[in-house]
């Protein structure tokens, strides 16, 4: 039975996947190589410190601390500067009708995200006030596909870890759900993400029937 549930950010609530995945691939190109989106899918998810580490590796390439930290910065300025504008108009379509469904049925609502940029971006987006607890980048010591972060969620709205549901877009988000052992939702493709218990393409393909089964079985 489901009693709380805990949400990812970035393409899951927002399109945001993109600009980090646009950021990412700059930085990679200023350095003088490239990625593939097939490559991206293993930043979803994942610290800002831990996929900059990931592309230097794909890369071969490497740099003295300084310049690390000099690159993420400027990596996260480009970022910034993406999602400067971000409005309500782009929550993902579908997700305020299941937020609103939650928020009716009393079920707890927190955020698990890696981003050290969740709260503005909930701000943007004006639906900071429907979570009940915000987890994020700032929290957390270990990247997913550690449990940590959901841990620390679900403790956050005092459900315990059996009744949580997680919604992801990524690979280690939902191998962290598993390993945390709450049921998972994967938000994207059904071969990318076949660790999850349930995929769907978008929020927009979940009927509130099947989310309100799961509140009462
Ligand atoms: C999320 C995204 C990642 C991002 C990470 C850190 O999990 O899926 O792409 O790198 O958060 O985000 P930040 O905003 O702190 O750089
Ligand atoms: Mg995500």
């Amino acid at each position: 039975k489901i009693k709380g549930v805990i949400f990812d950010l970035d393409g899951v609530i927002v399109d945001t996947a993109k600009f980090h995945f646009l950021a990412w691939k700059k930085l990679a190109n200023d350095l003088g190589f490239d990625f593939t989106e097939l490559q991206n899918e293993e930043l979803k998810g994942v610290s800002r410190v831990r996929s900059l580490e990931k592309i230097l590796e794909w890369g071969n390439t490497s740099l003295s601390e300084d310049e690390f930290i000099k690159k993420m910065a400027v990596k996260n300025d480009n970022y910034l500067s993406y999602i400067t504008n971000l409005t309500s108009k782009d929550i993902l379509p579908g997700v305020s009708r299941i937020i609103d469904f939650l928020t009716e049925e009393n079920i707890p609502i927190s955020l698990g995200s890696a981003s050290k940029n969740a709260r503005p971006i909930l701000k943007k987006t004006g639906l900071i006030e429907k979570f009940h607890a915000i987890v994020d980048g700032n929290d957390v010591s270990k990247a997913k596909p550690d449990p940590e972060v959901f841990l620390i969620a679900a403790e956050k709205i005092g459900v315990a870890k059996e009744n949580c549901l997680v919604f992801e877009d990524s690979v280690a988000g939902v191998q962290a759900a598993n390993i945390a052992g709450m049921m998972s939702i994967g938000i994207g493709e059904k071969d990318v993400l076949h660790e999850a218990d349930h995929v769907f393409s978008s929020f927009e393909e979940i009927e509130i029937d099947f989310i309100k089964k799961l509140l009462t079985t």
